[in-house]
């Protein structure tokens, strides 16, 4: 979002439904998967055509990114979009500085690819991404040969120079990131030989299963706890179909929305459940909610599946660090269902959630404590005291440029005594085109943005 365009914030004020949720919607495509299919798409040899992507903020900037390195990125009039791809190694200077806008995951994946093209591109973003760690992906991206220049901090605006012969590398992770073990993928793409990485937790696997749909050679062994992977560099990407399923990390809020609002049932259709991102259903499911998996099925390689909720009072539960790469964006609306459970839940690991959008840790627990909750956050561990019931609300939640953060205390007020406002809505644009209107057909009963 440009920075010039937020003292025009669009506050929200999120009140008790008047009925119970009910209905079937489908959320938007999934995010990560989304980005992936525009890059891939755009080093793949020929035309990739992509059903179900996510029009939000966020991955438009990718699409416009990729067109300014020279792909054909184009939306037909049905919703599809349509990639020429210039094959790996392809990629032309762009003209201008490529503005990722609030998408961490742009930026990072996108360096990876720039890493080994041997020209010179200047990334920049939002005021939130400008904040976030960027060495993460510089210091393994050096590794093969490029040149970075950075803002103190190693963050954004920063410049690249790509590798002019890139030297395969093996690598392992220091966080638990998929954006870093897809940046160091990518960038072994146009390098000879073999690029490893290793990781000690399992992180989402977009990546992986995408490059071999494409056609890459892709080794996944799994070691103690994670998974070492190693691609072959400089294979023939071909253009291959994508259909993109609907994102958990979206249907998310809504699920959480069905679980708290009293007589609420609702149904999430074609949820992609790609295990290395359903933990949060693991944690709801400990908690004593009500979820069934119906038509379970696979659809463009990922297992899909409709969720039917039902309202219930939850049960506070101990949530292990280890489940934290496969819910990372989960913790705020996981809060948020904490805050209505019986019981203390305790989600433990969640260093990472300080270095997201905005400091996610921080904030939900200011957010929940304005609205009348007790929590506390000890070390990296979040902790939430339940009272089997609605909350009291009523708080002021500044949503600091953080989509999810407004989404979640969004939900909060759907079931919380008093409501809650948030200072500014927009942000839900990034990864939720459609969230109020959406949320409304189940009877959220939602003010529209202004
Ligand atoms: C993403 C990975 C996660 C997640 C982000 C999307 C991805 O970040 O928070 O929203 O698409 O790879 P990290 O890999 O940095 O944990």
């Amino acid at each position: 979002m440009p920075d010039d365009l937020i003292s025009h914030a669009a506050p929200l004020t999120s009140s008790r439904t008047k009925a119970p949720l009910a209905g079937s919607i489908r959320v938007p495509g999934d995010k990560s998967i989304s980005h992936r299919s525009l890059m891939l798409g755009a080093l793949a040899v020929g035309r990739t055509e992509i059903t179900g992507l996510l029009e939000g903020e966020d991955v438009l900037c990718t699409a416009a990114a990729m067109r300014a390195l020279g792909a054909g990125v184009e939306r037909r009039k049905d919703g599809r979009w349509i990639v020429d791809g210039v094959g790996v190694g392809g990629l032309a200077e762009p003209g201008d500085v490529l503005d990722l806008g609030n998408s961490g995951t742009a930026a990072r994946v996108l360096l990876g690819v720039l890493a080994t093209h041997p020209f010179t591109s200047f990334l920049t973003g939002d005021a939130s991404l400008r904040t976030r760690p960027m060495r993460r992906v510089t210091d393994p991206l050096s590794r093969f040969g490029a040149r970075f220049s950075t803002r103190d901090g190693g963050r954004l605006p920063l410049a690249v120079t790509g590798a002019t012969d890139p030297v395969p590398v093996e690598y392992t992770l220091p966080v638990p990131s998929a954006q870093v073990k897809s940046a160091v993928l990518l960038a072994g793409l146009n390098t000879p030989g073999e690029t490893t990485v290793i990781e000690k937790e399992a992180t989402r696997d977009h990546t992986e299963r995408m490059l071999g749909h494409f056609g890459a050679s892709v080794r996944v062994e799994p070691i103690e706890g994670g998974r070492r992977i190693t691609l072959t560099g400089q294979p023939e990407l071909k253009a291959a179909a994508i259909a993109v399923p609907a994102d958990i990390s979206s249907a998310a809020f809504a699920l959480v929305a069905g679980l708290i609002v009293p007589g609420s049932e609702i149904t999430v259709e074609a949820v992609g459940l790609n295990p290395s991102r359903t933990g949060l259903l693991a944690c709801l499911k400990e908690m004593g909610a009500d979820i069934v998996h119906q038509n379970e099925r696979v659809e463009g390689g990922e297992p899909v599946a409709d969720l039917r909720v039902r309202a219930g009072v939850l049960a506070g539960a101990d949530i292990p660090p280890e489940r934290a790469p496969s819910m990372i964006d989960e913790y705020p609306v996981l809060a948020v269902a904490a805050s209505f459970a019986k019981g203390r839940t305790r989600m433990r690991g969640l260093a990472e959630l300080r270095v997201k959008e905005s400091d996610r840790l921080t904030g939900t627990a200011e957010g929940l404590a304005a609205c009348g909750v007790k929590v506390a956050v000890e070390g990296d561990d979040l902790i939430v005291d339940g009272i089997g019931g609605p909350p009291a609300g009523g708080g002021l939640i500044r949503t600091r440029l953080d989509h999810r953060m407004a989404m979640a205390f969004a939900v909060m007020g759907l079931a919380s005594a008093a409501p809650v406002q948030l200072d500014d809505a927009r942000p839900i644009a990034t990864s939720f085109p459609g969230f109020v209107p959406l949320m409304n057909r189940l009877g959220a009963g939602f003010p529209e943005i202004g």
